[in-house]
């Protein structure tokens, strides 16, 4: 069982529910769908909960991160809803998350917090595993999915959205999109040696970029891209993974 999804914002399930597994941790309890794709286990968890009922900032990042790891996942593709402060990105979009900027506050961010454990840092020189994003491309383009492009994720704490000024000050920045949980969900998965990667679905345009910002746009962009987007993922994990292209499993530093 070494692969998982995981669902963001209006993707809440990927294939047929074989059965569940409650996963324990320190953090707290957590459930999974396992998934059946031609006979190899695949794990999903719905990041907000099926019902969408946990908010950004409170979703035990740590606990759905430590779960998958415990259940034996060592390769993840999550979505991610964003909405787009690059004029090249619109609604409907896909775009490859490539880096990312954190404005999160108030979240715990990471398994290391010292005492009796060595202190550790974690390298973000490629957040995102390089592997599973160049084989996200390989089988996007022979699958038909269409990419909009790459692009820097801007982590804001949320639930709110941003003002206009912050958008542009995330323009100016660097940033092509924004959503508020991917961090600390990526760094946790380095952290824990997991090759991860995010795609995210432009759900609509960020403050201020044009009219006003609708939950209705939100849903529909978001169905209209989820099937053919976990059908990419499940392709890429049928044809199996392995981590000779990246250093994921290579990247935490005890000094
Ligand atoms: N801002 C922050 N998070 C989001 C947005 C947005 O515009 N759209 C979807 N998630």
């Amino acid at each position: 069982m070494g692969k998982a999804i995981i669902g963001g914002t209006g993707v809440y399930k990927a294939g047929n529910i074989v059965t569940k597994k409650v996963v324990d941790t320190m953090y707290g309890q957590v459930e999974l769908d396992i998934l059946d794709i031609d006979g190899e286990d695949i794990v999903f968890l719905a990041r907000h909960g099926k019902d969408h009922s946990v908010p950004p900032h409170l979703i035990n990042y740590r606990a759905n991160m430590m779960a998958l790891k415990r259940a034996g996942v060592e390769y993840i593709y999550s979505t991610v809803a964003v909405g787009s402060c690059n004029e090249n990105y619109k609604p409907g979009d896909i775009v490859v998350i490539e880096d990312f900027l954190d404005f999160t506050k108030s979240r715990p961010l990471t398994f290391f917090e010292g005492g009796n454990e060595p202190v550790r840092h974690v390298d973000m020189s490629h957040p995102y595993c390089k592997n599973l994003i160049d084989r996200f491309y390989d089988m996007a383009k022979r699958e038909g999915l269409v990419i909009g492009g790459s692009g820097v994720y801007v982590c804001t704490e949320g639930p709110r959205f941003e003002t206009a000024q912050e958008i542009q000050m995330f323009k100016r920045l660097g940033g092509d999109v924004v959503g508020m949980t991917n961090v600390p969900e990526v760094v946790l998965a380095k952290e824990l040696g997991i090759c991860y990667s995010a795609i995210g679905i432009v759900s609509n345009w960020c403050t201020g970029m044009a009219g006003e910002i609708t939950l209705h746009d939100i849903q529909g962009t978001i169905e209209a891209n989820r099937e053919r987007l976990t059908q990419v993922f499940m392709e890429v994990f049928r044809e199996g993974l392995n981590k000779d292209n990246c250093n994921c499993s290579n990247s935490l530093m005890e000094l």
